[in-house]
């Protein structure tokens, strides 16, 4: 017997209080700094997706013990800066970019050579964003033509490098941080425009050298001092906002809505998207602010809202780069026209996400115009639905279109639940507990 396609039915008000699991940038970073620290790194809340997996793996292959006690907590037993072992096995990041870049700096100033490889998606997105940098400090590269599966050398002696982004790239500037601290010198990366900085918290968290400048012709400087002694730490993650969009949505767009999401993280350089959720009319209070591990932790009210459509700048493009797929579901809902500008780095993302949300929301009978790099959806009262719609082993188009079926007038199903492991395990049995109509 074949297994239905998961599908999502208009639904009730959604009510009730879920938590959000751990945040996946944290999670990976988390274990990287932690096999990088001398000693063991006990890490609360890591996200047992599929992509932070896969980069566990990708550490106990290249020597780290990495397990799990009775209470779910993660155990890292770092080797410190230079203590990873050449692997015997290659290195499969699956789906997941964030993992193969960041890993792919850690490798680069390692005396090891490496095989790394993914999935269909990952094997098609660029690399070489990562891989230049990454040659500066001496590093060689063979085979793949800028994308996976290739095979990486890392330097013996890896010298610091002044690096300036061409792209607004968090895992392009956390790979030279990552490459940066087993040199013997300042590595520094140059960002003309902000992009999320949990590198730049953790690393300071666990004690290495980290300073931050502004520069006067504007973005920001980041330097670290190379043969870093990283120490230990008990990491708690905090809940991902980007996980945290899909129930966000889905309560602002389903009538009657009333619900709490716990444990959210809320970084300056994440929240693009609920600021623009608050542009739009969208009334979510944020409560309990506390510190947790670095990072500023709310639990967030949502209610059902009447939204009204809105001009999205391109300099917010990097703070909710991941949350235009849930925006323009929150979009579809609006009256009147959205319009979002500065999307080129959609292009490149699991699935060419642009190109995705269009074609999903037109299948789905939502009026939209997709741009080179702008797309501009114009909300509606009835949506009709009824369709199937193709994921491209992205999990957040999987889920977006899920939460659309919920005020869709006829059922939208996706070809393919399974890619949501990527990121948000629980997000089916979390969205039925509010009351969605979402079957499996
Ligand atoms: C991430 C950075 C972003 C984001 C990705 C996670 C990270 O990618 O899209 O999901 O953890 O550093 P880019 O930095 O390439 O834009």
């Amino acid at each position: 017997m074949t297994k239905q396609p998961p599908s999502a039915a208009k639904s009730k008000s959604l009510a009730g209080r879920i938590a959000i699991p751990g945040d996946k940038s944290i999670s990976h970073r988390a274990l990287i700094l932690g096999a990088l620290a001398v000693g063991e790194t006990v890490i609360s809340g890591l996200l047992q997706s599929d992509d932070v997996l896969a980069t566990a793996e990708a550490l106990r292959a290249l020597g780290i013990s990495i397990r799990e006690d009775k209470a779910g907590d993660m155990h890292v037993l770092g080797r410190g800066t230079g203590g990873l072992c050449q692997p015997d096995t290659e290195l499969d990041f699956g789906n997941s970019g964030t993992g193969a870049r960041l890993m792919m700096g850690v490798i680069a100033a390692h005396p090891l050579t490496a095989r790394l490889t993914g999935d269909a998606s990952l094997t098609s997105r660029p690399m070489k964003r990562v891989l230049e940098p990454l040659s500066h400090f001496g590093a060689r590269v063979e085979g793949g033509r800028g994308k996976l599966p290739l095979t990486l050398t890392g330097a013996a002696l890896a010298v610091p490098v002044s690096y300036e982004l061409r792209v607004p790239s968090a895992q392009v500037k956390s790979a030279v941080l990552l490459a940066g601290l087993n040199t013997r010198g300042r590595t520094c990366v140059i960002e003309p425009v902000a992009t999320r900085d949990h590198t730049e918290r953790m690393l300071e968290l666990f004690g290495a050298d980290i300073r931050i400048e502004k520069r006067p012709e504007g973005g920001l400087k980041i330097c670290v001092r190379g043969e870093a002694e990283l120490q230990p730490q008990h990491i708690v993650v905090p809940g991902d906002p980007s996980s945290a969009a899909f129930p966000a949505v889905a309560a602002l767009i389903t009538p009657g809505s009333d619900i709490i999401i716990q444990n959210v993280m809320m970084n300056p350089a994440r929240s693009g998207l609920y600021t623009t959720l608050a542009e739009m009319g969208g009334q979510i209070d944020f409560l309990n602010p506390r510190r947790q591990s670095g990072e500023v932790v709310v639990d967030m009210r949502v209610r059902a809202s009447a939204l009204k459509g809105v001009y999205v700048p391109g300099e917010r493009a990097p703070s909710m780069i991941d949350e235009y797929p849930a925006l323009a579901i929150a979009a579809a809902c609006a009256a009147g026209p959205t319009r979002m500008e500065g999307l080129g780095e959609l292009r490149v993302k699991e699935s060419d996400r642009l190109r995705a949300i269009h074609d999903g929301l037109a299948l789905c009978g939502v009026d939209c115009i997709a741009g080179d790099d702008v797309l501009t959806v114009t909300g509606q009262k009835t949506i009709p639905g009824g369709v199937r719609v193709q994921t491209r082993l992205d999990h957040r188009i999987a889920m977006a279109f899920l939460v659309l079926g919920l005020v869709s007038e006829n059922p939208v199903s996706v070809d393919d639940a399974a890619t949501i492991m990527t990121s948000f395990p629980g997000f089916l049995p979390l969205m039925q507990k509010l009351g969605a109509r979402i079957s499996p």
